[in-house]
């Protein structure tokens, strides 16, 4: 309701929908058509919000509901979708799993059964794809017994966003940036998902994966393959995959007490009049999980190979942080010999959200006849003053793809699996660390160790310095 059917309406409202197209909803909810379409008229009409009521009765006349009960007995719901699919056998078939990744294999092997899986089909998975590396596998292999790697589409919805596509062009379409790209001219690198919103109502699914799983392992880890891999020779789907795969593959892995010196968590606590995670509305009382649970975590990463060595690359995303903004800003050199006083070093700051745009951060002189003044100024392009035309949601663009079979922006299986491999050391050293993640308050930007995790190499994380 929120991302999905917005996106598709935004399709279908562009023409980007064949007249043909239908959206069939799936889950165990025993919804009608009539109901569904109601349900969609009232939760999504308003967030799209409609200009043209044609349109969207056309919208809501594409989509239909049919109701599944996953590894069940009852077949009924797969015969009914058969019998919906099969008038257009020769049409491309796209399904998009937004459900728990354990439901990913049966459900595959339940459309397989039912004889609907063609050639012309696809299969997209939401993450997150397992919880650590055996079980990515093993999804991966029950996905892969029923589709081609080819048909299968792994989301990371952040690869959809515009500035993100930005910053292969910014990187691959102009000569100036490359030669400075590198170990000799960029100090560190900071990445950043932060938001304010915290888990009200989402305990059950969070409880279990933490700001390391839902954040790092796909969102902040693509961000970075994207700023550090090398040029890809063709912009193809396999050209710029195999370039990100190399650089998971060059990240230099954190493992046992390593731990406490290169990762921070930390668990909100009330403030603000803002409760703390465990406090959060919840269907069930924490547990010793809750307790154990990272809402944010910050992580000094390295990419060990001839361009990047002795970078550190910091990442970092919690809930409950003061701003929403989603960033990644790149640190340049000081210069080597200053002549005047209170000099900062050039910063390339690429803004995902709230703004989508790109700044770099200059030194300009301060008008005045007096001694002079420096002040970092920013060269800044706007996404939204610059280009007129609507900047699409990240989603419309990757279902786009999706339809058009272009995988480009999709993880492909060796580059999910990659990451686990990275990420899972991390979980077993938190796992078997007695210490809780520290507390912050809510509104906060994060615990104390955040800050000293940059701190201690005379650095600051960007908005301490804005
Ligand atoms: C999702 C996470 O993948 O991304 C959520 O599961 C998070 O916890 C969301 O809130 C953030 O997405 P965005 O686009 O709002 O930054």
């Amino acid at each position: 309701m929120r991302k999905l059917l917005p996106a598709l309406y935004h399709s279908d409202r562009d023409g980007r929908l064949s007249p043909e197209s239908r959206v069939i909803a799936m889950s165990r909810g025993g919804l009608t058509d009539a109901d569904f379409r109601g349900k969609v008229d009232a939760e999504v009409r308003d967030r799209v919000p409609v200009d043209d009521p044609a349109v969207w009765r056309r919208f809501l006349a594409r989509l239909h509901h049919v109701s599944v009960d996953v590894g069940g007995a009852d077949k009924t719901g797969w015969n009914a979708l058969a019998a919906l699919l099969g008038e257009h056998e020769q049409r491309d078939r796209v399904f998009y799993l937004a459900s728990p990744p354990r439901t990913f294999g049966p459900f595959c092997r339940e459309l397989h059964e039912a004889g609907l899986v063609t050639p012309r089909s696809r299969v997209v998975l939401e993450k997150p794809l397992g919880h650590d590396l055996p079980s990515a596998q093993r999804i991966n292999d029950e996905v892969g017994a029923i589709f081609d790697e080819r048909q299968i589409f792994r989301i990371d919805h952040y690869l959809g966003k515009e500035t993100v596509q930005n910053l292969l062009v910014l990187r691959f379409a102009n000569a100036f940036l490359e030669p400075i790209w590198n170990s000799l001219w960029i100090d560190h690198v900071q990445i950043t998902a932060a938001e304010t919103v915290g888990t009200p109502g989402r305990r059950g699914y969070y409880d279990h994966a933490g700001a390391l799983r839902d954040m790092v392992q796909n969102h902040l880890l693509q961000l970075l393959t994207l700023t550090a891999m090398e040029p890809p020779a063709r912009n193809d789907r396999e050209a710029i995959r195999d370039e990100k795969v190399k650089v998971l593959q060059a990240l230099r892995p954190i493992t046992g007490t390593e731990a406490d010196r290169f990762t921070v968590r930390g668990q909100y606590v009330e403030a603000a009049g803002m409760p703390g995670y465990l406090d959060e509305p919840a269907s069930t009382p924490p547990t010793e999980a809750s307790r154990r649970v990272e809402t944010f975590t910050a992580i000094r990463a390295e990419v060990k190979n001839w361009r990047w060595a002795g970078v550190p690359f910091y990442l970092r995303t919690g809930k409950r942080m003061p701003y929403r903004r989603s960033e990644i800003v790149v640190q340049f050199k000081d210069v080597p010999h200053s002549i005047y006083p209170g000099g900062a070093p050039n910063r390339l700051v690429l803004g995902l959200q709230p703004e989508e745009g790109i700044e770099l951060h200059i030194m300009a002189k301060e008008p005045g006849a007096g001694e002079v003044t420096l002040k970092p100024v920013p060269l800044s392009l706007s996404f939204g003053k610059t280009f007129t035309a609507r900047v699409p949601e990240a989603y419309e663009r990757l279902l786009t793809d999706v339809l058009a079979g272009n995988p480009t922006l999709f993880m492909r299986r060796d580059e999910v699996e990659a990451a686990w491999r990275w990420i899972d050391p991390i979980l077993s050293a938190w796992e078997s660390s007695a210490d809780l993640p520290e507390p912050y308050p809510a509104g906060s930007t994060g615990p104390a160790g955040a800050h000293e995790l940059l701190g201690r190499s005379g650095r600051a994380w960007h908005e301490e310095e804005a």
